[in-house]
């Protein structure tokens, strides 16, 4: 009998298949050749290199790549079946076979009237159900229609949750702002430091203020731990009275259990399923704040641009596939280059927490060790993302992407229109993304610093030798639709990068470790007498120095 692990394994191990090799001698010959050398070699590469699908511009022309090279990395995507894994997906197959589930975030945007089945039922009207229920939520927070215990309309709402509980709704809430009703205001309380639950409450009123506790598992120690002093607030605020609960929280969760337990009225519930990883959960009622904030309207759009994605990453051939062709070209740097890192640089001031976001979503998802029959990998899996909005970035850290001695493939986004048009601001910003990728992938040679008269002793110093790769990705303005497909870019890249490694994208065991730990040195931290410590020496030592500093 084989087991499901085996199903979705492909044969071939990833190093001996033929692209895979291929690659390699490929990387030998053209891994050095100079953008400047592939740019005046094809006067046109800069135009052929382009894809353009459902609103996003992508120029990959700035890359250190050859026809050859996409046509073998498409090569070694068919090899690695990925086809028939983007299909598994979408048809709901347990892909995530380690804890036996279906993956189908792809589901949380199908349209009324699709049919994805999940264990022998329709999960999108199940979908499109608590979505009416959001919206009907929404509407009467946003009217003042649903009123606070003492009469007061909601004013302030503050979202509590923890990683993809938290992520996705404050980087939804800060891209779409623009789009936001500015009467309500928004926090997201997310770490167990008690400085983030003052900050988020300082000065507001409980009266006027609705908590979303949003938590998949509503055991989360964060979330549990901030939604009881959130609990304890509003209840010294509202004199006590038990019944104020009902009308200031509200729950986001699979766990009706836990939400009842913890005092939250199951009517005031928002679920989801177990198909939804919490680093794909942005579009599912963990989007309550952002539908909150921008009104199920919007919502439905931002929905309809993950959905654009979705169809183009199912039905495009490779070579015009937006996410299958970022994700191949992540895969070329990190696994033939050796590059260690991808830099994310959205040029949009709202985009500010888009590369924080996107670390959850890819290093939580490709950050693995074994491939999905537990054998130890021996290539490196995912990359480290990081990145600042631009140009904020260039004054600080381009200096390393510039002329440092690592390899930092970078992402470009930015937008044609402003929402804030102010002058020639938007003229300037695009000016310098434009610049950066220009300066990146050709430098300036010791003869062009010669040439400016700079003194020989200086040329070294101001040397730039350029080749360094980029992607840009551009589209018309950032609405909730363009968020949207953005959002799916990245999630359908991961999803390539995975299958390529044959990894499983969707389990994250690598957090439980610490998570145990802290549970059991809670108790030692908090015990009243002297507790036997039976740690390392300097965990031990670190626990009782602790615990002498605080008396
Ligand atoms: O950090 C691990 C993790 O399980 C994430 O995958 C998840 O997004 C986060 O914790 C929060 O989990 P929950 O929504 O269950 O509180």
């Amino acid at each position: 009998m084989t087991t499901q692990a085996q199903t979705t394994q492909v044969s071939e191990p990833l190093t001996k298949r033929t692209a895979w090799n291929k690659l390699q001698t490929h990387h030998k010959e053209i891994g050095e050749v100079h953008l400047r050398n592939l740019f005046a070699d094809d006067p046109q590469r800069g135009e052929r290199m382009t894809v353009e699908a459902e609103g996003i511009f992508l120029d990959y022309s700035k890359n250190r790549i050859t026809n050859e090279t996409v046509q073998l990395l498409i090569k070694l995507a068919e090899e690695s079946e990925l086809r028939s894994r983007i299909d598994a997906m979408f048809r709901g197959d347990k892909i995530n076979v380690t804890e036996k589930r279906a993956v189908l975030h792809v589901a949380l945007r199908a349209p009324q009237g699709a049919s994805i089945t999940v264990d022998g039922e329709n999960v999108v009207q199940e979908v499109h159900a608590v979505l009416d229920k959001m919206a009907d939520f929404s509407n009467r927070i946003r009217s003042g229609e649903w009123k606070g215990f003492t009469g007061k309309p909601i004013h302030n709402v503050i979202n509590v949750g923890i990683g993809g509980s938290d992520l996705g709704p404050v980087m939804a809430y800060e891209a779409l702002k623009h789009y936001s009703d500015r009467k309500l205001t928004f926090q997201f309380v997310s770490n167990v430091d008690g400085t983030d639950f003052a900050e988020a409450v300082h000065s507001l009123d409980p009266a006027e203020t609705l908590f979303i506790i949003s938590s998949k598992t509503f055991t989360t120690l964060e979330t549990m731990t901030n939604a009881h002093s959130a609990r304890a607030w509003l209840l010294a605020g509202l004199g006590g009275e038990e019944k104020s609960i009902a009308k200031h929280f509200v729950a986001v969760s699979t766990n009706a259990t836990e939400v009842a337990k913890f005092g939250i009225d199951t009517a005031n519930m928002f679920g989801f399923w177990d198909w939804v990883g919490g680093r794909y959960s942005m579009d599912s009622a963990i989007g309550l704040s952002t539908m909150l904030a921008i009104g199920p309207e919007h919502f439905r759009a931002m929905l309809d641009g993950f959905h654009q994605i979705d169809e183009h990453f199912r039905t495009a051939p490779f070579d015009r596939n937006l996410p299958v062709l970022l994700g191949l070209l992540a895969i070329w740097y990190n696994n033939f280059f050796g590059a260690q890192t991808v830099a994310v640089l959205p040029y949009e001031q709202y985009l500010k927490r888009f590369p924080a976001y996107l670390q959850q979503l890819t290093m939580e998802s490709n950050g693995k060790h074994v491939t999905l029959d537990g054998t130890r990998v021996n290539y490196a899996t995912g990359p480290i993302y990081w990145g600042e909005p631009g140009t904020n970035g260039q004054h600080s850290f381009y200096q390393l992407i510039h002329q440092g001695t690592r390899l930092i493939p970078c992402d470009f986004i930015a937008f044609d229109k402003a929402l804030n048009p102010l002058g020639r601001h938007h003229d300037m910003l695009l000016a310098n993304v434009f610049a950066q990728t220009e300066a990146l992938a050709f430098g300036k040679t010791p003869e062009q610093v010669k040439a400016e008269g700079t003194p020989d002793w200086l040329v070294p110093h101001r040397v730039f030798e350029g080749n360094r790769p980029s992607n840009t990705i551009l589209a018309d303005k950032l609405t909730p639709q363009t968020l949207g497909k953005l959002v799916a870019l990245y999630e359908h890249s991961v999803f390539t990068q995975g299958a390529i490694w044959q990894i499983n994208s969707f389990d994250q065991w690598g957090v439980e470790l610490g998570k145990a730990l802290a549970q059991r040195i809670i108790p030692e931290i908090e015990s009243a007498t002297e507790p036997p410590l039976t740690h390392d020496s300097s965990t031990n030592n670190l626990i009782r120095r602790y615990r002498g500093a605080k008396g």
